[in-house]
């Protein structure tokens, strides 16, 4: 019997896991190899639940969209009373008052300056907007000759082909390298493996000298600057020093460019600011949202740009409109829950949470460094990273694909703990509801597998 007949003729087994495998197609997943997955079927909190009856704790807030706990009771009654109301409408032609409120809430609390929201519908979508909304904005305002982006090195901004294109060039993008534009990259503050071979007690941040040449010799072709603030995620959980952000806008400022902000990752609480900019008082003039922004319940994404960008766009000539739409954009049942998220973050003083949670994370993992594989540990608001090295005075290789992340994801997932180890960095990065022994328990945990590694 053939791969397929044999897989068709396992559809009516009941279990979930064999089923998925008949006709599920997982992202980033080598279906051939990969261990399967965890057949999950109810979440509350913290805890995810799966059929075979085990508790198991979502260390990395699905995928790094979960902010108040899974299946929240007033989340889940905002979602039920919206969808008797108005489950979905074109938002071409038509508007709604979840996406009003929501535009409005998000304008109160975004960076100042930061007022009209385009709606998509994920982060990849939220960054093609912002690209595209940058390009367009110079061609009406007459500059057509600005059309290159600088992004930085170890960048991620999604996978649709111009989130591709700004990322790093890695082993994601590869197959993929004819179909991308290019662009102009420069330094990221990795201050472990500094891009200028400085230590941060000493430098004066001189990382950011490489994007100010290049703007002062390429300036009136730079479209934007596109960078990821604070915490650069699935480059390797990089904390920057806030003064690399500070000079990120003042180089645009300077050199009179865009500032792109993707904060489809940071935004929402992560780095223990609502947004991460606000760690250096920037504005930028595009912020990119998208997981957060819902509490990880319902995709959705938003560009929200400055006023002086959206007037560009204003005009008797139709050429000068921003052609762009996704059928999900602004869907009520998205924009609902994710007002009765920014409520509970105003009832309940999350950000102050997630300033205890940042404690405990430092204490907790600061002693990992004595380890002999552990290279370097980064925590910043919500997120604890420890970045493994074979030999951490050689500071070696990088590796995503390093053998030693599926293992260590594996001897978590025995402890009842999800963790995906992005290569050798492994990082933690629960519900902002968790409670401070549950924080304790996980810490614990990741010390006892890092030590038997
Ligand atoms: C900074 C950043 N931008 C964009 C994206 C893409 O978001 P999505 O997976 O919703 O397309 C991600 C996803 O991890 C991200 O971390």
């Amino acid at each position: 019997m053939g791969r397929a007949a044999r897989l068709a003729a396992m559809s009516h087994l009941p279990h979930l896991v064999d089923r998925d495998r008949v006709h599920s197609w997982h992202p980033y997943t080598q279906m051939l190899t990969q261990p399967p997955p965890l057949p999950v079927v109810k979440a509350r909190g913290v805890y995810l639940y799966t059929d075979d009856g085990r508790k198991i704790l979502d260390g990395i807030s699905s995928w790094w969209v979960n902010l108040h706990g899974h299946s929240h009771p007033k989340l889940n009654a905002a979602l039920a009373v919206q969808a008797s109301e108005l489950e979905h409408v074109v938002f071409a032609g038509c508007t709604h008052p979840p996406a009003v409120d929501l535009a409005e809430r998000l304008v109160e609390v975004l960076p100042a300056g930061l007022t009209r929201v385009f709606y998509s519908d994920n982060g990849s979508t939220a960054v093609e907007v912002a690209l595209k909304m940058a390009w367009q904005y110079w061609r009406n305002m007459g500059q057509r000759e600005r059309r290159t982006f600088i992004t930085l090195d170890r960048a991620y901004h999604g996978d649709t082909v111009g989130a591709m294109s700004v990322s790093e060039a890695s082993s994601f993008t590869d197959p993929f390298k004819p179909l991308l534009f290019p662009v102009t990259r420069t330094h990221e503050p990795y201050c472990y493996r500094c891009p200028v071979g400085l230590e941060r007690s000493t430098c004066q941040v001189e990382c950011l000298d490489k994007l100010e040449s290049l703007l002062r010799e390429r300036g009136p072709a730079v479209a934007a600057v596109l960078v990821e603030p604070m915490l650069q995620g699935v480059g390797g959980m990089i904390v920057w020093p806030s003064e690399f952000l500070a000079g990120v806008r003042r180089l645009c400022d300077t050199y009179g460019t865009l500032m792109i902000a993707d904060e489809v990752f940071t935004g929402f609480g992560r780095t223990g600011r609502m947004f991460a900019c606000e760690h250096a008082s920037v504005t930028p003039d595009i912020i990119c949202l998208s997981k957060g922004i819902t509490a990880g319940y319902l995709p959705l994404g938003a560009s929200v740009a400055t006023e002086a960008i959206y007037e560009a766009f204003l005009s008797e000539d139709r050429q000068k409109t921003f052609f762009h739409g996704h059928s999900y954009a602004a869907n009520p049942l998205a924009c609902a829950v994710g007002l009765a998220s920014l409520d509970l973050f105003r009832e309940q003083d999350v950000l102050a949470r997630i300033g205890r949670l940042e404690q405990q994370l430092r204490e907790g993992l600061e002693p990992l460094r004595a380890l002999p594989i552990v290279g370097d540990v980064r925590v910043l608001g919500g997120v604890g990273a420890v970045e493994l090295v074979p030999d951490s005075a050689a500071k070696a290789g990088d590796g995503y694909f390093d053998e030693v992340g599926p293992r260590l994801a594996a001897a978590f997932l025995e402890q009842n703990l999800l963790i995906r180890p992005l290569g050798r960095i492994v990082y933690f990065m629960p519900p902002y509801v968790i409670t401070d022994d549950e924080v304790t328990w996980a810490l614990d945990t990741i010390a006892t597998v890092l030590r038997t590694v």
